[in-house]
């Protein structure tokens, strides 16, 4: 799958620009604040259905604007495909492949897969749980369709008994009457939870061997990482688990167990990674992770994402960098403990940065490169 064309109008900083990739490797070069990452968020919108960093669909529209456009032309399995968002300030989303509209924006997640790798995300290893929650969920929801939209009922549930439990936690008079609709809204949840439970335990066994792999490419072997699961399901079942927390959740007014308080551990030569590992260790950690996700995705979709490195060069060593090229523009990839071989898994990567000969010298490395320069919003082909 291949990004052939992105036309965008009104999309942040962007006004109106209408750019032809190339099927590798596409450099996007300019000063800070220029309108780079705005680029790059416009292509992951068009996999994901919403930005990367705005939670808020009407902060990607340009300020001053009523409405934004962004459309990308691809090549999936031979044949062209146009995907379309179109936003407008207080009316709805419009999102569609080719021209028809989707009756759940869910559906079109898979379709594009698409890693980002950005400076934000140093938040997975030192934020709290909820993003690596939205890690796992970002990467399963590519391959499973059945994921999200379990997980967005089991959501949804979660929301409602959490407002009953507030409720009766204020006014603990009433709690006996409405234990039955708390078992209600349990007797819903236990089965999206389980297969919750079972799709992502699935995924970090298999995705394990990948991440270590990719971090051991990336140091040259010189330290050792793990990555695993952590759930309280894993223990107990959630109507065992409910039946015991039942009551301090009637008293806290929220859901104390289930599988919205999963999380993520990572390690290094055994020590958790956020109380142990260098800056430079927690970079090349959330390298591997991410590159590691792609691989795994290439290998499970059979379909190479499109892979978007955001200003990644300004943080990492020099022989960190090399690897790195080497390791994204290479045909074939071997990864022993997960016992894969992938034959080019980067298909076509969009980098940004700061400095056009950082760029310039990985020309040799991939076949067909284009440069772009991006200046105060607008965006020109270098040649
Ligand atoms: N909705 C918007 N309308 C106009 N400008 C925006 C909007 N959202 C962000 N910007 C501007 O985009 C610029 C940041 O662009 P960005 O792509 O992050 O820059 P960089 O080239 O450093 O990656 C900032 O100047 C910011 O004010
Ligand atoms: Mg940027």
């Amino acid at each position: 799958m291949t990004l052939k064309e992105l036309h965008l109008l009104n999309y942040k900083n962007i006004a109106d620009a209408h750019l032809h990739f190339a099927d590798r490797l596409n450099g996007l070069v300019g000063l800070n604040g220029q309108g780079k990452t705005n680029i790059l968020d416009a292509i992951y919108l068009l996999s994901f259905t919403k930005s990367a960093f705005s939670a808020q669909d009407r902060d990607c529209i340009r300020h001053g604007e009523q409405m934004a456009m962004v459309q990308g032309v691809y090549e999936k399995d031979g044949e062209p495909l146009t995907v379309s968002c179109g936003l407008k300030q207080g009316g709805k989303k419009q999102f569609r492949r080719g021209d028809k509209h989707y009756q759940r924006l869910s559906d079109h997640i898979g379709l594009l897969p698409l890693v980002l790798i950005s400076p934000q995300d140093i938040g997975i290893v030192l934020d709290g749980s909820e993003v690596r929650r939205k890690f796992i969920d970002g990467t399963v929801s590519q391959y499973d369709p059945a994921y999200l939209p379990a997980l967005n009922s089991y959501s949804q549930l979660l929301q409602q008994r959490n407002a009953l439990l507030k409720q009766l936690a204020e006014n603990e008079t009433g709690a006996a009457a409405f234990e039955d609709v708390l078992s209600v809204y349990e007797q819903q949840m236990q089965p999206l939870a389980q297969k919750i439970y079972e799709a992502r335990r699935l995924f970090v066994n298999r995705f394990a061997p990948f991440f270590t792999d990719t971090y051991t490419i990336l140091s040259a072997g010189s330290e050792e990482v793990c990555i695993t699961y952590q759930s309280q399901l894993a223990e107990r079942s959630l109507p065992e688990a409910w039946e015991q927390t039942r009551r301090r959740d009637l008293i806290l007014g929220w859901t104390s167990v289930g599988c919205h308080k999963d999380d993520l551990l990572f390690t290094i030569g055994g020590y958790a990674v956020k109380q142990v590992a260098s800056q430079g260790q927690i970079k090349t950690c959330l390298l591997a992770l991410r590159l590691a996700q792609a691989l795994f995705l290439s290998d499970r979709t059979k379909q190479p994402p499109l892979l978007l490195l955001d200003d990644i060069f300004d943080r990492l060593d020099s022989r960190r960098v090399k690897r790195l090229i080497e390791m994204v523009s290479s045909e074939r990839i071997e990864l022993p403990t997960a016992q894969v071989v992938l034959n080019t898994p980067f298909s076509q990567i969009f980098l940004t940065d700061t400095d056009r000969h950082h760029i310039l010298r990985y020309d040799e490395a991939f076949a067909a490169m284009k440069t772009f320069v991006v200046s105060e919003g607008t965006v020109t082909e270098d040649n």
